[in-house]
């Protein structure tokens, strides 16, 4: 085992979190750009896929036959086997995203300097913080004029409850901005726009103590400020503390310009040096060991093809341990049977590469012909565990689905709880009642455009979706609480899931405190382990 150790140790598996155009594709191309994956930056997906309206999506979808949304990208760097996780935004925003980073072992969380923490990085971090895996900041656009560092900071501290390390310090911003202090080495790393795309720049690094060439480089009125704010820093931010890091409970802040170019490669040399290496995880067996055990792995998302001409799925999979080897068979424990897995591919932002083998860490996507469900354990024949389940995300849009010719009842079913079980969408019927009126549920509202579109094009039933005005779902944590007996405010609405899960929908935040008040012990959570 030990001849794939270095293999499985050398890689570092992150998702990169953050609102749309804090600057998240821009940071990706200058990785890659360091990592000699690509020549140019610009080219890890056009402008024109990334904006897409909704009805070029389905073109796109139909024609790469594959989704947008699922990029891996590998890269090496510094004798490092890295592969970025693609979080998707704007519309492409789906429960999917999610999902995506329960296959990560940390995280980098770009916020734009003068925007602070925005509404899609605050619901991606939740989901990092349950899973109490490291997170980085990297606060870009310092080019432009920024936000007050020190106000920046607090407001990740308050808005997202975990406490900062700056790395490094801004000097200034905008059309002031002079570079970064770097707060271990005592050094200022003066800023330089590099040409957009290209490797170089010419930054000088000056020591802080060297005072003539700090004046000369940043200016007296900079210097001045540096020196109060680094005195102001070194007294309230938290110590740098690695255990820390790793538990999720301190981020390490770092301030640059992924535009121009500035501070990504220093960012991503420590990162790479705080990070980890592949995590173990949690089985029904305890905890599965990287590097000890054999192949394993489980499944996080699957991908129906949207061309009709190619009907398949590809399903997902996050490699926790060991070797996988494409002639190897292996065993997918819910279905009970051992395989080989077929055409297992690394999916790239806009190309499949056939691979032959791959490490815990990888990702790889493999062809689905209906058998696997999200959360699936794969692993060697002669092992038999599973791996803790993929929790289901709150949806945020609600809609009541109605079907416009009755007689295709059965295909309608079929259609909406196929579509349900690949993850796409989450299904609810009125509590009491059967299957009479069904509640669909989304994370992003594309996936309403993506069932309407599939049901028609594949099922060939036609329905009308009634947008609902619900925002809020809980589930219900203390089972054992009668659900007649809650009494919420009069918008709340008792559903159940497609395994009979009792759930609460509210139009407010302001409801859900109401019902909590009022119905004591209580236990409402904003995602289902079941
Ligand atoms: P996203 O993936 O997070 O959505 O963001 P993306 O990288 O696409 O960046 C969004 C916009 O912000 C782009 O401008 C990009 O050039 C710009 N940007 C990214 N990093 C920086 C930075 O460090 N400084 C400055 N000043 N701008 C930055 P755009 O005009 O929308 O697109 P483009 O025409 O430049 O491609």
């Amino acid at each position: 085992m030990s001849d794939y150790a270095n293999e499985i140790n050398r890689r570092r598996t992150f998702a990169i979190i953050s609102h749309p155009d804090a600057g998240k594709t821009t940071l990706t191309e200058k990785f890659l750009l360091y990592g000699g994956a690509i020549n140019l930056a610009g080219s890890v997906k056009g402008k024109a896929t990334a904006r897409h309206a909704v009805s070029d999506w389905m073109e796109i979808e139909k024609e790469r036959g594959i989704s947008v949304t699922s990029s891996v990208l590998q890269f090496e760097y510094d004798d490092f086997c890295i592969n970025i996780l693609d979080t998707p935004g704007h519309q492409d925003f789906s429960e999917d995203t999610y999902r995506t980073l329960m296959a990560a072992d940390s995280a980098v969380m770009v916020i734009d300097g003068s925007k602070g923490v925005e509404a899609q990085t605050r619901k991606l971090f939740k989901v990092c913080v349950m899973r109490h895996i490291p997170i980085f900041t990297f606060i870009n656009k310092m080019d432009r004029d920024a936000n007050d560092t020190f106000e920046l900071l607090d407001e990740i501290e308050k808005e997202l409850g975990i406490a900062t390390c700056p790395v490094n310090w801004p000097i200034g911003s905008g059309k002031a901005f002079k570079g970064v202090y770097e707060r271990e080495s005592r050094s200022i790393f003066t800023y330089s726009d590099t040409q957009k795309g290209t490797k170089e720049g010419d930054t000088t690094v000056i020591s802080i103590d060297d005072e003539t060439a700090v004046k000369e480089a940043i200016g007296e009125d900079a210097r001045a400020l540096l020196s109060d704010e680094i005195e102001l820093l070194d007294g309230a931010s938290a110590e740098f503390d690695l255990e820390l890091v790793q538990k999720g409970e301190l981020t390490p802040v770092f301030f640059g310009s992924a535009l121009t170019n500035f501070g990504v490669e220093v960012f991503l040399q420590h990162f790479l040096k705080m990070t980890t290496t592949p995590l173990p995880r949690m089985s029904d067996k305890g905890l599965i060991d990287p590097v000890e055990n054999d192949f394993s792995a489980f499944v996080f998302k699957i991908q129906a093809n949207m061309n009709k001409a190619h009907r398949d799925r590809v399903a997902f999979m996050r490699i926790c341990s060991g070797k996988f080897d494409a002639s190897m068979e292996v065993k997918h424990v819910q279905g009970g049977k051992t395989m080989r897995l077929s055409q297992p591919q690394q999916i790239m932002a806009d190309s499949r590469k056939i691979l032959e083998e791959a490490y815990a860490g990888d990702i790889i996507g493999v062809f689905d012909p209906g058998i696997f469900s999200i959360g699936d354990t794969i692993c060697a024949p002669k092992e038999n565990f599973s791996y803790e389940g993929i929790p289901t995300f709150a949806p945020e849009h609600f809609a009541r689905v109605r079907q416009m010719d009755t007689m295709k009842r059965k295909q309608f079913i079929k259609g909406v709880n196929q579509i349900a079980q690949e993850g796409a969408i989450q299904i609810f019927q009125e509590y009491n009642t059967g299957m009479e009126e069904i509640i669909v549920g989304v994370v992003g509202v594309l996936q309403f455009d993506v069932l309407k579109y599939r049901l028609e094009n594949e099922y060939n039933v036609e329905i009308k979706l009634e947008p609902l005005p619900y925002e809020h779902i809980r589930w219900i944590e203390n089972k054992e609480i009668d659900l007649d007996k809650i009494t919420g405010t009069s918008d709340m609405k008792k559903v159940k899931d497609l395994k009979g899960n009792p759930l609460l929908l509210f139009v407010n935040s302001w409801s859900v405190g109401m019902t909590l008040d009022r119905n004591e012990g209580l236990v409402l959570t904003e995602f289902s382990r079941n």
